[in-house]
């Protein structure tokens, strides 16, 4: 299908977004900065389990997608489909080797010259301080385990907002902390690969918790003007099924999934089905050290959680049948009406605070036609039907101020390796040359008529 036709069939009428809301895309360092070795960075939980031969298809992001070389060319890229807007994330071990002590230079010149290139280019700089990239050494003392990481963290922070916060004014502690503690120490599936269950996945969401609350503050207390926020994966929890012992299974998981790192920041509060099994983690005064006004959250969204009762896993919850019909190459069920739902929800019961989609993609199986092009038609419907869906919100009174598209580039998928392919651009591995796909232009026109449908 030609983007025009993917277009053509947009299932809702056309919607026009306010003038001044924001549009770009996100990325992470890990995932596109390759450059692993180079100007003194230190080495990561990811860059082990890599060499620990953990991904899927043998890759490595030693180079990705060569973005610290090749970074104008890709902002220039971003201007080129009119962003005014970009997430990225500061890579801990470029800044601070060792996660603690020394400073090394060179890494923070490197994040000098990307905002100066990003401002030039008309662009707002999004900063995320923590995009899963931690450095070896703060995991070899126990990583997000234990409460010995929060200083380290909110010391980063603070170096990071000094050297930067006179250009960048936008700042995100953490990225998808549930992603971290789940599958990274709850079932292995990521970096630093345990499988320590329950305990590990709550210890792990309460120090983080408590790694932003802390930076949050040491942010906040020398740059008054900084907007302040950080970025959850919120994903509507449905039960499979109106079989009782599967609706709970589901309110359990969105309590581990959404309750605890929003809760957190927004409430001080810690979900009454987890109390129990985290009142040996909490100490007092944590909560209140947790709970910030933030000036904006981030929300990525990519489908709804389907689940059901199982035990064996972490809360007795498994992922159940999700009765959906369309579904991208991660076998993740295309849900943007599961968007809206959110959005409304979070309006609802959040007192309407603004938001942004930090993240909202999808990876497909891309062909290169022989004229070299991409006709990426599934990846520009999904695009499509999130960004109304988000203009429905909008229109519906949700206090959403921008929409960021995962990403700008094909990129190293974690686990996935090289993979799967999330870009509106795409990148050969081998030449490192980017090639615009159609879900690029049409973004760009999106973006150029402040209209989608
Ligand atoms: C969310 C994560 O923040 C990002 O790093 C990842 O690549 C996308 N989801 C797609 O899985």
């Amino acid at each position: 299908m030609t983007v025009a036709k993917a277009a053509q069939s947009a299932p809702q009428g056309a919607r026009q977004f306010p003038k001044d809301f924001f549009w770009g895309a996100s990325t992470a360092a890990y995932q596109i900065e390759g450059a692993y070795d180079t100007d003194g960075r230190g080495m990561t939980i990811w860059d082990k389990f890599t060499a620990d031969g953990k991904i899927m298809d043998g890759s490595s992001a030693k180079v990705a997608c060569d973005h610290y070389h090749r970074y104008p060319e890709d902002i220039a890229l971003m201007k080129a489909a009119g962003f005014n807007a970009y997430r990225f994330s500061l890579a801990w071990p470029r800044i601070i080797p060792a996660g603690t002590g020394a400073i090394n230079a060179k890494g923070l010149d490197f994040y000098d010259r990307l905002v100066d290139k990003i401002l030039e280019a008309g662009i707002k700089p999004m900063a995320c301080l923590y995009h899963w990239d931690l450095p070896q050494p703060l995991e070899d003392k126990g990583g997000w385990q234990g409460r010995d990481i929060v200083g380290p963290f909110a010391e980063y922070a603070r170096i990071a907002t000094k050297r930067l916060g006179d250009r960048v004014k936008d700042w995100y502690m953490l990225n998808e902390p549930n992603v971290v503690a789940i599958i990274g120490y709850g079932i292995g599936e990521h970096a630093p690969g345990y499988k320590l269950g329950e305990d590990g996945i709550l210890k792990a969401l309460h120090h983080q918790n408590l790694a932003q609350g802390t930076a949050l503050r040491a942010i906040r207390a020398e740059h008054s003007d900084a907007v302040l926020g950080t970025v959850i994966n919120l994903q509507p929890c449905r039960s499979q099924d109106d079989d009782p012992k599967n609706r709970a299974a589901a309110i359990r998981w969105d309590a581990v999934w959404n309750r605890v790192p929003l809760d957190g920041v927004m409430r001080g509060a810690i979900p009454d089905v987890l109390a129990e099994k985290m009142a040996h983690i909490v100490k007092p005064g944590d909560m209140e050290t947790i709970k910030f006004p933030i000036d904006m959250l981030g929300i990525n969204y990519y489908s709804r959680m389907t689940m059901k009762h199982e035990e064996g896993h972490p809360f007795d919850v498994f992922w159940g049948d999700a009765h959906c019909d369309r579904w991208t190459a991660m076998a993740w069920p295309v849900q943007p009406d599961g968007l809206y739902d959110l959005l409304r929800e979070f309006k609802e019961l959040y007192g309407n605070p603004a938001v942004f989609i930090a993240e909202n993609g999808a990876a497909y199986d891309d062909v290169v036609t022989p004229d070299g092009q991409v006709h990426d038609a599934e990846r520009v419907a999904f695009i499509r039907d999130h960004v109304s869906e988000v203009a429905r919100a909008v229109k519906d009174g949700c206090n959403v101020k921008g929409y960021l598209v995962w990403s700008l580039l094909d990129n190293f998928e974690w686990a996935y390796g090289l993979s799967k392919r999330f870009g509106i651009v795409r990148v050969d591995y081998e030449t490192l040359k980017r090639t615009p796909k159609d879900s690029y232009k049409w973004f760009a026109e999106v973006i150029r008529t402040g209209r989608v449908g």
